[in-house]
């Protein structure tokens, strides 16, 4: 059964709904009958311990996989079973997991090559050069240049994507999913392979994100990261939903104690990381 902090309410149109949605994978319930409702313009997280069902869940979303049952909507819009091109455009983006970055594109053709997702003229047509062509190709390189120097990359944008380090490669993948123009972004592990500082830098951008309209869906393993930047979180375990509320709130109920964080030493970390984050609040 799902533990729900008091005062969560769902007045307001969310941006993106999930109600009773389960997957199974052959014997394996990865997801099971949850349900989640982001509140536009939030910062969601999504936690569990490895197996849960998290990135199951971001897939279902963007269209990636199509749930067993259940139905998820998009500000309003039914998009349950919709391909991912379609779920797209209803303003939905992602990173992933394992970085997919295109083979043999330099850092600022990777982010181009996301805005021509969105748009009516193709790569193919802008190759053209007609003179509207061309202008809209600077702006669009001018644009990606922008989202580069937002994520935090700001040089080597034309080295080729690959060659960056996992966090930089990280950064272009969450600048080539801006330049779709998405109202809803999804990041599963935004942070994985950085350091505090460079994880402290995704929290402000996160901020910036969110300041200017946009709904961020995100699965993290930093509990710093989570309690300083998400206004809510889902917790599940083995596809079942455990909790869902303020961090701080579910990270204190014993069956997320337990289940996520399973050893005594594990929650002796979270509690560190917390004095860690009253400690050096303002540094
Ligand atoms: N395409 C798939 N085919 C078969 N099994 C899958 C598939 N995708 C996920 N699973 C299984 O479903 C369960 C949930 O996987 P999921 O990747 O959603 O977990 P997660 O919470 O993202 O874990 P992690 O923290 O390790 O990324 C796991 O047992 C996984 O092996
Ligand atoms: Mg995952």
């Amino acid at each position: 059964m799902t533990t729900t902090s008091p005062g969560a309410s769902g007045a307001v149109a969310p941006a993106v709904e999930i109600a009773g949605v389960t997957k199974t994978f052959g014997g394996l319930t990865a997801v099971s009958d949850i349900h989640i409702e982001v509140a536009r313009q939030s910062i969601y997280g999504i936690l569990g311990p490895n197996g849960a069902g998290k990135t199951t869940v971001l897939n279902m979303i963007s269209g990636f996989i199509a749930p067993d049952s259940g139905s998820i909507s998009v500000f309003g819009d039914e998009v349950t079973r919709m391909p991912p091109h379609r779920i797209a455009r209803h303003g939905v983006a992602r990173t992933y997991q394992n970085i997919r970055l295109f083979g043999g594109m330099t850092v600022l053709e990777t982010v181009v090559a996301g805005a021509y997702m969105r748009r009516s003229s193709t790569i193919g047509g802008a190759l053209l050069l007609s003179p509207g062509e061309r202008r809209e190709r600077q702006r669009v390189r001018e644009r990606a240049q922008a989202l580069l120097e937002q994520v935090g990359v700001r040089s080597a944008h034309d080295e080729l994507a690959e060659t960056l380090s996992y966090g930089d490669q990280r950064r272009v993948e969450i600048a080539r999913a801006l330049a779709t123009e998405p109202q809803v972004l999804l990041l599963d592990e935004p942070t994985a392979g950085m350091n505090d500082a460079e994880s402290q830098e995704i929290g402000e951008l996160l901020l910036q994100l969110q300041a200017s309209g946009l709904t961020l869906i995100l699965i993290e393993h930093n509990m710093r990261l989570v309690e300083e930047f998400c206004e809510s979180v889902s917790v599940m375990n083995s596809g079942v939903m455990l909790a869902q509320g303020t961090p701080s709130w579910c990270l204190e109920q014993d069956d997320v104690k337990e289940a996520y964080f399973g050893k005594s030493s594990d929650a002796a970390r979270i509690a560190t990381l917390r004095r860690a984050r009253r400690g050096s609040s303002g540094s």
